[in-house]
């Protein structure tokens, strides 16, 4: 019911030459793939390029980030509208590393959701706990409170064109992937949240990735689970090799 959604995020990895090598092997690898949605979010120095690749090919585009404002006086910043210029579909807004790094809020990131849903952008938006949170016993909670303050005032009609990626910060690059049973629950939770704030048709429909050392050996029994609709790859997706297996496993 849902179409499986796979995206590989590069984070601050690749030169020009690099970024549109990675993204033709890919091309060759996938060919004209089906059934599965599959996004690539090089640097945003070779986005172009790397559009310039996959166009006419099933890949989609997205950046890691941007600002909300149109444009304007805001150094380094990069707004919804220039993505657009370079065929960006989606953005990723609030991963952890954003959050963790750069002191990004769920109010902030809930200003970039509106602005890219204006523009016809399709917003991954991340959540995810710290280990001592989930030690804590506050996984749930924490991530209860990043859904409903990123997802503030947003309607279902809206709602209907975000990706989640519930990416639990522990298990982000350090080779310790959630079990598919506790990604699972989480899932569950979250779509649960997502059916009190916009109903069940809306939450049924929304696709909820899991993030976190996605590998080509444990991809498929993450995605045996129900509530797991897809991943958000980091490591694995820097080589066009294993990126390519990890969505043929789907
Ligand atoms: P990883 O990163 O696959 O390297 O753990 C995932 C992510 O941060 O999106």
């Amino acid at each position: 019911m849902r179409t499986p959604i796979i995206g590989g995020n590069w984070k601050m990895n690749k030169t020009l030459k690099e970024a549109v090598n990675t993204a033709r092997e890919l091309k060759e690898k996938l060919g004209n793939i089906r059934g599965v949605e599959v996004v690539i979010f090089p640097p945003f120095t070779a986005l172009k390029s790397v559009k310039e690749v996959i166009e006419g090919t099933n890949i989609g585009l997205g950046a890691q980030n941007m600002y909300w404002e149109k444009g304007g006086a805001y150094t380094g910043e990069i707004s919804p509208f220039m993505l657009l210029d370079v065929g960006c579909k989606y953005v990723i807004l609030g991963h952890s590393e954003r959050r963790q790094y750069f002191g990004e809020t769920d109010q902030g990131i809930n200003k970039k959701l509106k602005a890219a849903l204006s523009l016809g952008i399709t917003p991954v938006v991340c959540v995810g706990e710290k280990i001592e949170e989930r030690k804590g016993g506050k996984a749930r909670q924490i991530v209860d409170r990043q859904i409903r303050g990123c997802f503030k005032e947003i309607t279902p009609e809206e709602a209907k064109r975000i990706v989640v990626a519930y990416e639990p910060i522990w298990a982000i690059g350090t080779g310790e992937t959630a079990t598919p049973e506790q990604a699972e629950e989480m899932h569950l939770f979250i779509r649960n949240i997502l059916k009190e704030l916009f109903g069940k048709e809306v939450s049924n429909s929304l696709q909820i990735q899991y993030g976190g050392s996605v590998k080509p050996n444990n991809i498929k029994e993450l995605m045996e689970k129900e509530d797991i609709d897809g991943a958000l790859v980091g490591g694995a997706s820097l080589k066009a090799n294993s990126f390519a297996e990890i969505i043929k496993k789907i």
